[in-house]
This record gives structure tokens, sequence and C-alpha cells, in this order.
């Protein structure tokens, strides 16, 4: 028995000796440039993190994330000493990093440094920290079986693009909170770092409004119709209780908010207008055109023609008082409106609505869609917030400020970018991740369209047509999840991954760096990280 003692701690200091195995880098998005040294750094319960004030929030990142994982439960010090992953805080331009959000990432043996001139910078040099680490750490620790080592890379790195956007629709089908916050974790690992959360259509309102409870009372719940298509689902009927839906309170949205923040995660909240609000009229029926009372529906609405009435000032009392709250509520410096698919129709028929056309001497219906952005724009502006709203809200002139969500093609986006207006790209062709991702025979039932992960991979949020004193106006692009064929968490990972591994990378690594065939490599080991953080994923791939 001794001598067997005594020969594991021999082959055991040996090994100390030894090189370590490790695995090449698979990083998602791939860097702007890495280079890998001979060698690693090895974690023990020993090792430091080294952080000031500043950048304790990376460090803190960090730290939680390799407790979770390994069970180490590493100390932050402000002093520099060797075994450490120091995190260091830099004038622009010192160490080769000028981005607010880039970062450079160099190891040794002894130490990790991630230096970047913000703390946003930080904890993406962190974020590529946690994927130089056996996929394991991902899932929940510890495990002694594993050697928690890196290898040694030298990493320099920023991002193409400023918008690096998902969306997701809470209303088609509602998602807890916890949810959410599974998908943050996952899109702060992919360095994106706007989400766009959808939280008023048709369907249902999913925002608490402390000045509207009848808006979470009644507006968010409906009548269960899971069991039939969603094109096919018959109104509410009298009797029938409401039981679908469901909101998220104030306080749950500031705990998102904050937790949103702590990634380094911007929360866009949409409320949409004057279209795709059908729910508040089951609330409140004065605010159509028609003024008729009726019940939240269950699935689809098409042509959508109860809109709100923008003859009617009591419109943009109620809107301002929501948009108060909202603004309030989301540090953001946008508010989406939505904007999109207003059959004007009532609008036509209505008195108030064509009084106002008269009085503001508007041609048409268009230029009322486009007087009622500019109102709410200005109000949104008094808050200090800036409006973005679907591209149709170009029809009629576009709200002087406004910032343009380009869904219908490119097109849009380029004239608003032509008119000096930024814009998000977020095409159909590319962005729509509702589509089908393989053959629709081994799929599961989705809206349809066909948008599989090497399409993902070509977009390009710079169009060839866009004139180059006009790319600066693109801030970026979107992944969006509309949930009409999405009825479970697990599903809407199903659809997000990892078509949104491509689309992190669309917009992070530069063009002339992408390889489709590099990153099919890299994803196998996502892939094994997704096992571990449990994250469903498509295999359709294979
Ligand atoms: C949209 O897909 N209606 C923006
Ligand atoms: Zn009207």
């Amino acid at each position: 028995m001794k001598h067997f003692i005594s020969f594991l701690l021999i082959v055991s200091m040996v090994s100390c000796q030894q090189e370590i195995p490790v695995n090449e880098p698979a990083i998602i998005p791939l860097p702007v440039s890495l280079k890998q040294n001979p060698g690693s750094f090895s974690l023990n319960k020993n090792t430091r993190i080294v952080a000031s004030a500043e950048s304790m929030p990376a460090a803190e990142f960090l730290r939680d994330f390799i407790q979770k994982g390994t069970g180490l439960e590493l100390k932050i010090s402000e002093k520099e000493k060797s075994n450490a992953i120091i995190f260091s805080l830099v004038e622009p331009g010192k160490d080769s990093v000028s981005d607010p959000e880039g970062y450079s990432l160099i190891s040794t043996s002894k130490k990790v440094r991630i230096t970047a001139i913000s703390p946003a910078g930080l904890l993406y040099g962190a974020q590529t920290l946690r994927q130089l680490f056996p996929p394991e750490i991902e899932g929940a620790g510890p495990h002694p079986e594993i050697q928690w080592a890196v290898p040694l890379v030298e990493i320099y790195d920023q991002p193409a693009f400023r918008w690096r956007g998902m969306m997701l629709d809470c209303v088609r089908h509602f998602f807890p909170v916890s949810h959410v916050k599974h998908l943050l974790d996952q899109i702060a690992a992919l360095k994106m770092n706007h989400f766009h959360w959808h939280l008023v259509d048709d369907q249902g309102w999913r925002i608490e409004i402390l000045k509207y409870p009848e808006l979470t009372k009644t507006s968010a719940w409906r009548v269960d119709r899971e069991d039939l298509p969603w094109g096919e689902r018959p109104s509410q009927k009298a009797g029938e209780e409401a039981t679908y839906g469901g909101f998220y309170t104030q306080d749950e949205i500031r705990e998102v908010v904050a937790y949103a923040a702590k990634l380094n995660i911007e929360i866009i909240p949409e409320i949409e207008m004057p279209a795709h609000v059908s729910c508040v009229f089951a609330s409140y029926p004065e605010l159509s055109c028609t003024g008729k009372k009726i019940t939240v529906p269950p699935g689809g609405v098409w042509p959508i023609t109860d809109i709100y009435c923008a003859g009617n000032d009591s419109v943009f009392a109620f809107l301002e008082n929501v948009l108060s709250e909202v603004a309030g509520l989301f540090p953001s410096k946008y508010i989406h409106v939505g904007g999109d698919e207003a059959t004007k129709t009532e609008w036509k028929k209505c008195p108030k609505c064509q009084a106002r056309i008269k009085k503001e001497g508007l041609k048409n219906e268009q230029e009322l869609q486009s007087y009622f952005m500019s109102r709410i724009e200005k109000f949104l502006n008094s808050k200090g917030k800036n409006l973005i709203g679907w591209d149709e809200i170009l029809e009629g002139g576009l709200a002087p400020q406004a910032t343009v969500m380009s869904w219908r093609g490119f097109e849009g986006g380029i004239e608003a970018a032509g008119a000096g207006h930024d814009v998000v790209m977020s095409p159909t062709s590319y962005c729509y991740f509702d589509y089908y991702q393989g053959p629709k025979e081994s799929e599961p039932l989705a809206i349809g369209g066909f948008l599989p992960l090497s399409k993902v991979y070509q977009f390009n949020p710079v169009p060839a047509e866009l004139k180059a004193e006009n790319i600066k106006h693109i801030l970026g692009g979107q992944a969006n999840l509309w949930t009409e064929f999405i009825p479970t968490p697990e599903h809407s990972e199903y659809m997000l991954f990892p078509r949104l591994d491509a689309m992190a990378e669309d917009l992070w690594t530069p063009l002339k760096n992408k390889n489709y065939d590099d990153f099919l490599k890299r994803l196998q080991i996502q892939f094994e990280r997704y096992d571990f953080a449990g994250v469903n994923y498509s295999k359709n791939i294979y």
C-alpha cells in the first residue's frame, strides 16, 4: 500500500511538469486575431482573480461562473500576483485596445491578463476565457477528475458592429423570467448586446402598467386554444374563462434589466402601436376607431384592422402614460414602438381620423401613421428616449430622429440610411428564426419560410447597394424569434441555437475572417458546452 501511494505521488509530481493536454481554442464568435502558444494555464484553489473596484463586475462574473462549473471558490484581490487572472482597465489606445467593447487576452503558464478600456470589454474577455476551458465548465460542478486548463493565447478582439441583437416574442407564447435569464446568459456568451423584448401584441399585454391595471388583469389573458392550429382558433365564447397568458410585474422587469446590464446587454422594450394591439381593446375599447369591445384573440389575427384611433387625443394620453412608466423601467436609450402591419380600413371610415387628416393637412392614412409616430417620437424625446420602429414607419414620412429596424428586406434600411437615419438590419431572409431550419418533414411545425444555418452565416448587415457614406448608419443586425408556433422554452432554444451562434459571428467577426467550415468545427465544441449548460440546440445539421 505504501509503495502504491509513493508511486502515485511520483506520477503526479512528474505530471505537474508535463504538458497538460488542452483543447484547441474554439471561440464563437471568432476573435479578430488569435495566436496560440505552447503550454497551458491551470486553475487551482490558490488561483486569484485580480481586479479593481471598476473591473469588479467582470471579475465577479468570472468568479461565479468558475465556482458553479468547477466548485473552486477563487478569491478576488486588488494586488497583482502570480497564479492569477488579472482584469486590467486601461486608457484607450494602450495594449492595442481602442474599442469600448474590445479587449485583449494574453496568457502565460502563470497569468491570464485581460485588458480593456471599459467594463464591457473586460466582460467580453471573461466570456472568451470561459470558452477556453473544457466544455464541462458550463455545467454544474465540481468535476474533480478534470484539470481546469486553458491553452496559452494572445487574443486581440473587438466587434464589427455595435448592435448585436436578438428579439424574443413573449406575447404569442409567454415565457417565464427564468427562461429569459437563461437566454440572456447564452446571448451574452456570444457577445451579443441588445435584447429586444416584444411585450405587446394582439394576443396579449405582457408588462404591468400601474396606471392601467386592466392591461394585466384582462388584456394579458386569452382563452386557451393551444390544442388548435394558430390560424384556426375561434374567439372566446360567452362564459369561457381566459386562462392562458401572463405578464411581467414591474419588479420582474427591473430584475431582468439589472441581470442583463451585468452581462452588457441593453434591453429594448417593444410597445406596439398603432396595430398589433387587439388585446388592449378587450380592456379599453374606447381607444379603437369603432369603440367595439373585443376579447383577446387566442390565435392569428389577419389583416389587423382593430388599431388605435389616430384622431382621438385620449389615445395619445393613454400611450404617453404607458410610455412614461416604460421609460422609467428601462434605462435603454431606445423604446421600440412597432409600427408594422397596420391596415388602415377603420382609419378610412373613422370621422375622428379623417378630421385629423384634414386639420393637420395630411395627404392620406399613410401620412396619418407618420403623424402618429412623430407625435409619439416627440414625447419619447422629451423623456430622453429615441424611437425605433419596424420599417413601415418609413411610409408617409419618417419621424425626424427615428431609427429603423428593417425587416421586410434590406430596402427599408437602405432608404432610411440614405436619409441619414440609423438602421438595424433584420431582414426575414436571414434573421427570422421562426422559419424552418431544415426540411419540413423532419422539423416541428413552423410558420413557414426556410432559413438554414448556412444561410444565417451569410448575413451581412451592410448590403452591397449601400453608399459608402451611409455605412456608418448601419448599427448592426438582429435575429428575431416570433413565437406563434413556439409554445415552450425548450422549443425556443431549438429554434435559436445554433442559428444564433452564426448570427453572433456575422455581427462580431470581421467579414474577411469568417469561414463556414471553420465555424462548423468550432460548433462541435459549442454543442458540448450546450449539453453541459442545458441548452436545447438543434442537431439538424447532422
Ligand atoms: C414583423 O415581422 N411584423 C415585424
Ligand atoms: Zn379613428
